[in-house]
């Protein structure tokens, strides 16, 4: 788990946390990264293979390449077709999903194999979010341990245990900026920041493929939803999305670009609409900025009937049509709407398809199947399968992860002593409280894959073994939704016979969070609050720890409860990994991926806004403004402006100080710098160090992640109040000092201006190395022309 950077005191940040290459036509990255499907494909196959199967095939057959079904647990609405068996041996399906074991798996690729006058294997995909079997830490709660190396290493995992199952494509990552946090889906990503979002992109990239894609445990990535699904009205699900061009440029763009820089071999179109077109019938974005601005060589995938959809888009009269406006737009393969199957051939019959751009879609399946090594090696190997499933190293991964996912908010002292957590040794009763003490389902998260609920240990169970039964008093308190006055009086009870209490409340993974589960409030669900409010009035220490697939609002217990820590939903190793952290053997490090709002009302919430012509910092809501000065800003007249918990928060049980932040110049040159970013075709060299001193203040060792921003103003566009443009994991000794260095490329000083060109323009800059996003170590220069 130790990187190389931690080991040395002087911590450069290495060239891949720098802020990613934007996408533009003329950006030198756009070639040599271009290490995507095509170049990482190049020495597995031989385009000549390619061809000539291509050439054997009949048009039933090529558009059968493109044709998907699930197979398994449907994951949305009913499909048209469940005939595969003959579909398969006729060649018309290229693609199976939601088929879960190698016996079943092999089933259906012998009928594709031996069956089908071709011999061309299927591609057997699956929605691994955060783990095959062994369950980590829902992606959000991955995300904030902003530990990429832990989450490619989490990717790696669920690679090997899927591929044993015979699946070798995964419907992952979800790289879809969320700020929203109505929308349910963000619990399946990396939250709302494209800097943080596209190094995570890139983790989960690299874990899932490793580097081959044609060895046997390696597994080929499927970004999603491309793009600007995060962006849903309202946060409702599937809802419609405005984005101007110079917003997905520059904020849901960069983590598709890095997943695809990463050698992402596929890619999901999403179901929204963006700006009037759906995104799987859009080509600007699908075929102009992914095809030919990035050169993307991969398939990509329709999001499940979201061909289909296009009709109740109101841009498709008839399922023809829908075909071919999501064919042409470039979305290659139709997962479950059954639509290229019924009409892709008459359309190209009918020259409404070109001939030459049916075979370019299937090239695409084709070369990816040959760079997975499915065509000499179609099936899996059942005597394995079963061995490869919850390895002792991967439980322990788990358990690591979720130490580092869980974000402390608050630890208070508990009348006059020490900061509550952690908990002492010594603390002889423990009330364990609430819904989620005990539920093994949600423990799992939402998309758990092949989790089981026997796999996981919760926090009754782990402290129930730590302490013995006698010590820990139980209660459910209510249930996630609902409860009783008994369940409520058991529960003050167990509070009162015991010295602490911890309480575990929260959503219901799989029915709150996720997809199709955006919600209106943002509070604990049912009756919960009235639970958390009886518990605190006992007068017992409370640590509330807060399970959800999304940031809560909390005011009253962020108020009234001594310490607070978000555990988002954290895998099978739930218990263990809470215990860990509750009794200090394991230090919090988590920092938030996104913003924690006050209350609803302040969504969508997001830290990297841009400033207005009426800025009002934070507004004192207990002096309301009486003259014109505080009253005609952008605020609200009911609530403050600024989140309860700003984007990169989260305590340590020590304490961090930073020094000043010095930077090895202080003016910098467009004119160069757009030179740097046009030279070599290389990742351009640092422009600028900014470097300054961290220090363990505390008694203990931690670890800190620390944050780099900017901001430019002056500019030709104007620019966030701040932009994360680099971070580092440290780790500190009590009293230890490092010095942590930021290696600027011209990248991070480069914008996308009002052409919509990714450049450098004269600008003020400030920059900060901070512990969040709303403080930190400031220092200044210019960019002259
Ligand atoms: C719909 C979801 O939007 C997508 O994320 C998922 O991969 C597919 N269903 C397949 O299950």
């Amino acid at each position: 788990m130790t990187s190389l950077l931690h080991r040395s005191a002087v911590v450069v940040v290495a060239l891949m946390f720098c802020r990613p290459a934007p996408a533009q036509t003329t950006h030198p990255f756009g070639t040599s990264r271009e290490a995507n499907v095509h170049n990482a494909l190049a020495d597995a196959i031989s385009e000549q293979k390619v061809e000539a199967l291509l050439q054997k095939m009949t048009l039933e057959e090529k558009v059968g390449q493109l044709v998907q079904y699930s197979a398994g647990q449907p994951t949305g609405p009913g499909t048209g077709r469940t005939d595969y068996e003959d579909m398969i041996r006729k060649g018309e399906i290229g693609a199976l999903f939601n088929i879960t074991t190698a016996r079943q798996v092999n089933a259906y690729q012998r009928m594709a194999i031996e069956g089908s006058r071709l011999h061309i294997p299927l591609l057997f995909g699956l929605d691994v979010i955060h783990g095959f079997r062994t369950e980590f830490p829902i992606p959000l709660g991955l995300a904030s341990s902003w530990d990429p190396e832990l989450v490619e290493q989490a990717a790696r995992v669920a690679a090997r245990e899927a591929s044993a199952s015979g699946v070798r494509w995964t419907f992952s990552p979800m790289v879809d900026i969320a700020r929203d946090a109505r929308w349910g889906r963000m619990a399946e990503g990396s939250g709302e920041d494209p800097f943080l979002g596209a190094a995570m992109a890139r983790a989960y990239v690299r874990g899932y493929q490793g580097s081959r894609l044609d060895a046997a445990d390696s597994i080929a990535a499927c970004p999603k939803h491309y793009v600007g699904y995060g962006a849903a009205e309202g946060g409702r699900d599937y809802n419609s999305t405005e984005i101007s061009e110079h917003t997905l440029r520059q904020f849901y763009l960069p983590p598709f670009r890095a997943a695809v820089d990463a050698g992402a071999a596929t890619l999901m179109s999403a179901f929204n609409s963006l700006n009037g077109v759906p995104a799987s019938a859009n080509p600007f974005t699908l075929k102009q900025i992914l095809r030919k601005e990035w050169g993307f060589q991969g398939i990509v995938d329709s999001d499940w009937t979201s061909i289909a959809e296009l009709i109740g888009h109101g841009i498709a009269n008839d399922g023809a049509a829908a075909a071919r406006k999501a064919f042409l737009a470039g979305v290659d393969m139709d997962m479950a709407s059954s639509l290229y199957h019924d009409n892709l051939t008459q359309l190209v019959r009918s020259g409404q398809v070109s001939t030459a751009a049916l075979d370019e879609a299937v090239r695409r399946v084709l070369r990816v199947k040959f760079a997975m090594g499915l065509f000499e090696h179609p099936y899996a190997d059942e005597t394995k399968e079963a061995a490869a499933m919850l390895q002792p190293e991967s439980i322990l991964l788990a358990r690591t992860a979720a130490e580092r996912s869980f974000v402390l908010l608050k630890n208070a002292d508990f009348s006059g002593g020490a900061p509550l957590l952690p908990l002492s040794k010594e603390t002889k009763t423990i009330a364990l409280i609430g819904p989620l003490a005990d539920d093994r389902n949600s423990m799992l998260g939402s998309w758990a894959g092949l989790g089981q609920p026997e796999d996981v240990i919760t926090l009754r169970a782990a402290l129930t073994q730590k302490l013995g039964g006698e010590r820990v008093h139980y209660a459910k308190g209510a249930e996630i939704i609902g409860g009783s006055d008994e369940q409520l009086a058991e529960a003050v009870k167990a509070a009162e016979q015991s010295d602490t209490v911890i309480l575990a409340l929260g959503e219901n993974a799989a029915e709150m969070t996720g997809e199709a589960a955006s919600r209106a409030h943002l509070g604990l669900p049912g009756h919960q609050e009235q639970l958390l409010e009886k518990i605190v009035a006992t007068g017992r220490p409370v640590v509330l720890l807060v399970f959800s697939g999304r940031p809560l609002t909390l005011p009253w217990a962020l108020e009234n409860v001594p310490a607070v820590m978000a555990t988002w939903f954290p895998g099978v190793q739930a218990g263990p990994a809470l215990l860990r952290t509750l009794f200090g053997e394991a230090n919090p490090s988590g920092k938030l991926a996104v913003s924690w709002p006050r209350s609803v009302g302040q969504e969508p919430l997001y830290y990297d806004a841009l400033s207005t012509g009426r800025p009002t910092g934070d507004t004192d809501l207990t002096h309301p403004p009486e003259n014109g000065d505080g009253k005609y800003v952008s605020r609200y007249i009911d609530e403050q402006n600024s989140p309860q918990f700003p984007f990169g928060y989260g305590l340590s049980f020590t304490s961090f100080r930073y020094g000043t932040l010095e930077i090895d110049r202080k003016q910098l040159s467009a004119k160069a710098l757009n030179e740097g970013l046009h030279s070599s075709g290389q990742p351009a060299d640092a422009v600028l160090n900014a470097s300054a001193n961290i220090t363990n203040t505390g008694t203990r060792a931690g670890e800190e992640t620390v944050q780099f921003y900017i901001r430019l103003q002056g500019t030709s566009v104007a620019q966030p109040v701040r932009a994360l443009s680099g971070f580092q994991r440290i780790t500190l000794a009590p009293g230890e000092t490092k010095r942590v260095t930021f290696r600027l490329g011209p990248e991070v000083f480069s914008l996308w201006n009002d052409q919509n060109k990714f450049a450098a323009e004269p600008a003020r800059v400030t920059l900060w190395i901070s512990p969040d996003s709303s403080r930190g170590a400031e220092a200044t220069l210019q960019i002259t022309n």
